[in-house]
């Protein structure tokens, strides 16, 4: 590893989904921490930095952990905080850090905080801790403003009073069971300290934050219609801010990116800062453009911030270009290193996404009716040649659990096994997220692939498909060309070669679909185009395709020795 002194800068970052990434407690098909535990060797063997964990705390799942009821304990579905314990100690001892999420933005319905909520009068304290208003019309039966849900639906419901009559709304951005904090009153403020501190104490290395651009709503919380953008789509998966009628300066939604959400992040960077070692935070912020975006990693708030700008560039030379330029100049202007990702679990993979044809838009899904679905095959080759070009990026490079293997979107999952929130609020219109979190194939010739590690573990969550069993691991592991070799190989190189510290020295004389560059010892060259390219007299050190030598065929990236 080559990270430098501050390791966020430069470092790979792995993104574990508990629930789909291995299950070694009770075989019951669902991921779980000593399931992680058992299989991190894996990860030193990737070759990444470090270990983002997406929630396992204690929750009713209706958000697969996005809702969570107690942010200081471990849900019994993924084990205990001793098996925390056992994983956190584990992750130092290979030499990686641990991330974990953070998810401020609302809580479960089943939180005692909203229990509390509901069982208070209008007015008090206890309802002062989320966002309750009275409805409008006569008798207060409409919601009090037209938001909408990010995952279909009103972003509003109505309660019952503790005497059964309808009472006031509360908000939830996302799904009923997930109402929205009040970021005005210092009691939720006090409160995430004690969380921040809480995880801090036992050893955690940072925190990825969900929702990081919500906290704060606009004074009044006024209607608002997000404009219409030119494929006819209104807004990104997460409730992206923009791109709208003007790229340049999109309005602000009165729910997203207010201007005093940034107090928060400067409370939270003073508490990390009071800790030994160089303890991080991540936002989840779906903010465009880049510069505005870039204000959530000033010197004195978060250190990093997912680069979704990145993630929904086409496979496109010029765009590529720009976004790569725009991103290290935006995030630098600050200070902050860039950061690069391709998937997660709220799009669709890579695998697929990045060659689908007609309109997709991020968060709706792919399933059985969608159209433009690339042949599996394909879909992998581009894969290949955009993760290729992404790990030479000066920054930190986040993965998601399975690009490593080349997983695809799982397209057919039956109707009845879907579980995203999304699929029901929009009443099967959007199939949601389920296709990039189908759990991971580990071994070919063991059931559920070697997902569910118990006795008698053939259970998973949700259906894998039977073409999974080409992708396992150990089909993949020391096979010359696979793309686990491919990953590892890239890792390798990118470490031995300081790239993730570097920069960018563009190179000329190529055709506008071809992204090239010097990082350092390493040049690269990415063929977005339809015919192959000439390739420079450089020692070969990678290619995303076997066939590259002279030439350098189409959808292809190949790293040379400067
Ligand atoms: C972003 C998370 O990544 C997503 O999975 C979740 O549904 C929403 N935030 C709500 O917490």
């Amino acid at each position: 590893m080559t990270l430098g002194s501050e390791w966020w800068r430069s470092a790979v970052i792995y993104q574990i989904y508990p629930r789909s990434f291995a299950d070694g407690l009770r075989a019951d098909g669902i991921g779980d921490l000593p399931g992680i535990t058992s299989r991190l060797p894996s990860l030193v063997q990737l070759g990444v930095d470090a270990v983002w964990l997406s929630p396992f705390f204690t929750s009713p799942q209706k958000d697969a952990g996005y809702d969570v009821a107690d942010y200081c304990d471990v849900d019994p579905l993924f084990g205990t905080l001793d098996d925390f314990d056992a994983l956190e100690r584990r992750i130092h001892e290979l030499g990686l850090k641990l991330i974990v999420d953070l998810v401020p933005n609302h809580t479960s319905d089943q939180h005692e905080w909203f229990r509390a909520a509901l069982a208070s009068p209008e007015g008090s304290v206890e309802r002062h801790h989320y966002m309750f208003r009275d409805g409008k019309g006569s008798a207060g039966e409409l919601p009090p403003n037209n938001w909408e849900s990010v995952f279909g639906g009103p972003a509003w419901t109505r309660i019952h009073d503790t005497d059964g009559s309808p009472g006031q709304w509360y908000l939830h951005l996302f799904d009923t069971s997930q109402p929205d904090l009040n970021w005005e009153d210092p009691w939720v403020h006090q409160r995430f300290h004690e969380i921040l501190r809480f995880w801090l104490d036992r050893g955690v290395d940072g925190f990825r934050v969900d929702v990081a651009h919500g906290l704060k709503k606009a004074p009044g919380l006024p209607d608002y219609t997000p404009p219409v953008l030119a494929d006819g789509t209104t807004a990104g998966s997460m409730g992206a801010v923009g791109p709208a009628v003007d790229d340049a300066d999109p309005p602000t939604p009165p729910y997203w990116a207010q201007d005093s959400v940034h107090e928060v992040y400067r409370e939270w960077n003073e508490i990390l800062a009071s800790y030994p070692g160089e303890r991080v935070l991540c936002a989840e912020a779906w903010v465009e453009p880049l510069p505005k975006l870039a204000r959530w990693v000033r010197p004195d708030e978060m250190h990093q911030a997912f680069n979704f700008s990145y993630l929904e560039t086409p496979w496109d030379g010029a765009a590529l270009r720009t976004i790569i330029d725009d991103s290290i100049a935006a995030f630098a202007g600050v200070g902050a290193p860039s950061t690069w990702v391709l998937s997660n679990h709220d799009v669709v993979r890579h695998a697929t996404r990045l060659a689908l044809t007609g309109d997709h838009p991020q968060g709706a899904g792919v399933g059985p009716l969608s159209t433009g679905i690339p042949d599996r095959a394909f879909g992998l080759h581009r894969a290949r040649a955009a993760t290729l070009l992404m790990l030479t990026l000066p920054g930190s490079a986040y993965l998601y659990q399975g690009e490593e293997l080349g997983l695809p979107e799982v397209i057919d999952l039956p109707d009845a096994a879907r579980q995203d929130p999304t699929w029901f609020r929009t009443k099967h219109e959007r199939y949601g997220r389920d296709g990039c979190r189908v759990p991971i194939p580990w071994e070919a010739d063991a059931p559920s692939f070697g997902f569910s590690t118990g006795a008698g573990g053939t259970k998973s969550w949700l259906p894998q498909p039977a073409y999974w069993r080409e992708y396992s691991r150990d089909a993949q592991l020391g096979v010359a060309g696979s793309t686990l070799e491919l990953y590892r190989a890239a890792l390798h190189e990118r470490a031995a070669s300081a790239l993730g510290l570097g920069g960018i020295e563009w190179l000329d004389g190529y055709p506008d679909d071809v992204v090239a560059f010097r990082n350092g010892a390493v040049t690269v060259i990415a063929n977005t185009g339809t015919s192959s390219v000439t390739l420079p007299g450089l020692e070969l050190l990678i290619a995303s395709d076997a066939s590259a030598a002279l030439q350098l065929p189409p959808d292809t990236t190949a790293w040379l020795r400067s």
